[in-house]
């Protein structure tokens, strides 16, 4: 995959800080959503991939969990994100199957060219890109916030503000 500039991609080649970390990732299954998942799978995450159609995820699965070369399990967790009861289903099952829950990523997305409503009477378009991602990061917030560790660095700037001038402690 393609990450753009040369320093992009040096600079994403070299993260490994996502090492171990519990990723959910919504649109997994095709196009940027697979391609990051491939590479996040890399560096060593644990993916959990939130897909509608349990053969597509089944197909994808395989690669993702080729991408870190030692096939760490990848988890598949249904949902369609159009329906806020699924939404809500997906939420639940994240927190009993997850004790921690590193990153979210809500990537998956949809561009509708004719209106259509959603079971809840939303329009689609709105409902999946917006509605979804704003309802999921919020049922799993505290599962998030739960999970952020403080990280520690040798490189991390002083509480003074003093890698304003370039100094590290
Ligand atoms: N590509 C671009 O140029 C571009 C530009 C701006 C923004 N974006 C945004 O970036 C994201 C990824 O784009 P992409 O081009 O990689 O899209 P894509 O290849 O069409 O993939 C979209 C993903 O979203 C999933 N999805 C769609 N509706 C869903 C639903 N109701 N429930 C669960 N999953 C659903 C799809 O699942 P299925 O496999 O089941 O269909 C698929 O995994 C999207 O949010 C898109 O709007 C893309």
């Amino acid at each position: 995959m393609g990450y753009g500039t040369r320093e992009e991609t040096r600079a994403v080649a070299g993260w490994t800080s996502v090492s171990g970390k519990r990723v959910i990732m919504t649109g997994a299954t095709s196009g940027i959503g697979l391609a990051a998942a491939e590479a996040l799978a890399a560096r060593g995450a644990r993916i959990a991939i939130v897909a509608r159609s349990e053969a597509k995820a089944s197909d994808v699965v395989v690669r993702i969990e080729a991408a870190d070369g030692i096939g760490t399990a990848v988890d598949v967790l249904l949902g369609d994100l159009s329906s806020q009861a699924s939404v809500r289903h997906l939420a639940a099952e994240v927190l009993e199957r997850y004790p921690r829950v590193d990153v979210l990523v809500n990537n998956a997305g949809a561009v509708n060219t004719t209106r259509r409503l959603t079971e809840d009477g939303i329009e689609l378009t709105w409902a999946v890109n917006h509605l979804a991602p704003f309802l999921l990061t919020t049922l799993l917030l505290d599962r998030l916030k739960e999970s952020a560790q403080p990280v520690w660095s040798p490189r991390a700037p002083t509480p003074t503000g003093a890698h304003a001038s370039g100094s590290t402690i």
